[in-house]
């Protein structure tokens, strides 16, 4: 791990794999726990919960973004995510996640996730580089 501390870093995975142990994945089996680290101090986790529509399942880093706000409001920012799963597999946050995690990371925020050479953690802005935003100008009528 390059820039996140060993013990938020501990902490972020052991908050993580505990979440992942509550997935529910009955169609996919693949069991995903994400953890979020806020500036305030906070660690946030959640899992993905599947459906059987499919489509309407919700991935991990999701469920922990909306789970944060939820008890604690979106006035502060993400500093380090973790990511992991039990099944020993590669597992990157999907671009989906990226860009709704985008509206709440800090500008030096770190993740870290499993890949097939061990975990590695990178910034945020390096997974997703052109994250979508507020295409109104202040010129424009918002509402
Ligand atoms: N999944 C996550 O929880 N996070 C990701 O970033 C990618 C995929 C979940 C969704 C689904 O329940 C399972 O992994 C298989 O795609």
């Amino acid at each position: 791990m390059a820039n996140l501390s060993p013990d938020i870093f501990l902490k972020l995975h052991t908050a993580a794999e505990s979440a992942a142990g509550k997935s529910y994945a009955p169609y996919s089996g693949f069991r995903v726990g994400a953890a979020l680290f806020f500036d305030d101090g906070i660690v946030t986790a959640g899992c993905n919960v599947e459906n059987v529509s499919y489509s309407l399942t919700i991935c991990a880093e999701r469920t922990a973004l909306v789970r944060a706000i939820a008890e604690n409001g979106s006035a502060r920012k993400i500093v380090a995510i973790a990511v992991i799963n039990l099944n020993k597999a590669a597992s990157p946050p999907c671009g989906a996640c990226l860009q709704m995690l985008s509206e709440f990371v800090a500008p030096d925020a770190v993740i870290c996730f499993p890949t097939d050479s061990g975990m590695v953690e990178k910034q945020f802005r390096e997974l997703l580089p052109f994250a979508f935003t507020d295409w109104k100008t202040d010129d424009d009528a918002r509402g």
